[in-house]
């Protein structure tokens, strides 16, 4: 292995649940995932499959209780981040794994300036002096592009666009030049020309950098611009991995042959997107055997009464939690 194939971060069958007055949430079942520097792991899947939860659990930023991280490793260069106290925990992502929240606005305190809240960790940890924060902020601030960066870090958080606000958030996560950054849907409430700058921007930014980059979406228009693998998650678990190629080339698990259904293509024009049947499964009552087969066009017998192996592996790098997986990625066109 080089040592840009050796994994920065890896997460190794984690599972995740939530004590609740309804019954316990399975929120991550068993994921596994790693990222390297330089590369771009999408995680994709519907509301609810645990990809929030997966990533606060590598950042040490669950609430425990309710939560409870029932098993797993989550290393960071080698080491297992769980074996750490919480404060030890969230010392190592403060300064190697940097996160982007789902919500802009509300990570952002409205009280405090643009500059001071890039800076707050800098003063805090590294010492800097006031001069020293505010020339930091600054560049900052140019690095995502923010124009008249000089003035801008005097501005409050109200003061800026959407677009402009997400911006200011990768910024932050900058602050502290992470080896990894996790980007939790960092383009959905923004309309489609800045979602695609603000990707842009993030690309650039970890090709600079050489970061790993694990880029959370519901959109796999986006996986297939800047993505290099996929992690493709279903009720808490990951039902599909394997390089961006393979997964658009010919999908290995039925799931993820039905959000590739619902992307929009230009040479379908006219043709109506076609929504995955039925709803993802309730959380506190997930389906035995196979939690897609309720929804499943290639569900047989076996699939409602024994789970498929969560890692059956077609090739080296290529992993789908299907029985039917071999069948399935033969189907090249054809789409059930
Ligand atoms: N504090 C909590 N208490 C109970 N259940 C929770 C809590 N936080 C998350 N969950 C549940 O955990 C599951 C996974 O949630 P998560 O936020 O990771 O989904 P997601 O894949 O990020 O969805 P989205 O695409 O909507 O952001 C969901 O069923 C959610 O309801
Ligand atoms: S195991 Fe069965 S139900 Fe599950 S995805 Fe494969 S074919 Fe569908
Ligand atoms: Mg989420």
């Amino acid at each position: 292995m080089t040592e840009q194939n050796i994994p920065l971060l890896e997460v190794e069958d984690l599972a995740v649940e939530f004590a609740t007055p309804d019954g316990v949430v399975r929120a991550v079942d068993g994921l596994s995932y790693s990222v390297t520097a330089g590369r771009t792991l999408a995680i994709v899947g519907e509301s609810g499959s645990g990809k929030s939860v997966s990533s606060l659990a590598v950042m040490g930023l669950l609430q425990i209780p309710p939560a409870r991280i029932v098993r797993g490793a989550i290393r960071f260069k080698g080491e297992d981040l769980l074996t750490l106290s919480p404060k030890e925990h969230r010392a190592v992502c403060g300064t190697h794994i940097a996160m982007v929240f789902q919500d802009a606005l509300t990570a952002l305190n409205p009280v405090h300036t643009v500059g001071w809240q890039l800076t707050e960790a800098l003063r805090a940890r590294r010492k800097m002096s006031r001069r020293e924060a505010a020339a930091r902020a600054v560049e900052l601030l140019d690095m995502v592009k923010v124009p008249n960066a000089k003035e801008r870090i005097k501005d409050y958080p109200h003061q800026f666009s959407g677009g402009m606000r997400q911006r200011v958030m990768i910024a932050s996560a900058l602050a502290m030049d992470p080896e990894v950054l996790i980007a939790d849907e960092p383009t959905t409430a923004l309309d489609v020309t800045v979602q695609a700058q603000i990707m842009t921007l993030l690309s650039e930014i970890q090709a600079e950098r050489d970061m790993g980059l694990i880029l959370i979406t519901h959109d796999m228009g986006v996986v297939a611009n800047v993505a290099d693998d996929v992690t493709v998650m279903y009720a808490g678990r990951a039902v599909e991995q394997a390089s961006v190629f393979d997964v658009f080339a010919s999908a290995a698990h039925p799931y993820t042959r039905a959000l590739l259904r619902s992307i929009p293509r230009l040479d379908q024009k006219g043709a109506g997107l076609e929504v995955i049947p039925g709803r993802p499964p309730d959380p506190t009552s997930v389906p035995a055997g196979c939690p897609f087969h309720p929804r499943c066009g290639y569900a047989e017998d076996v699939c409602r009464s024994d789970p498929p192996p969560p890692q059956h592996t077609l090739r080296y790098d290529r992993r789908s939690a299907c029985h039917f997986a071999e069948r399935v990625v033969q189907e090249r066109g054809g789409v059930r």
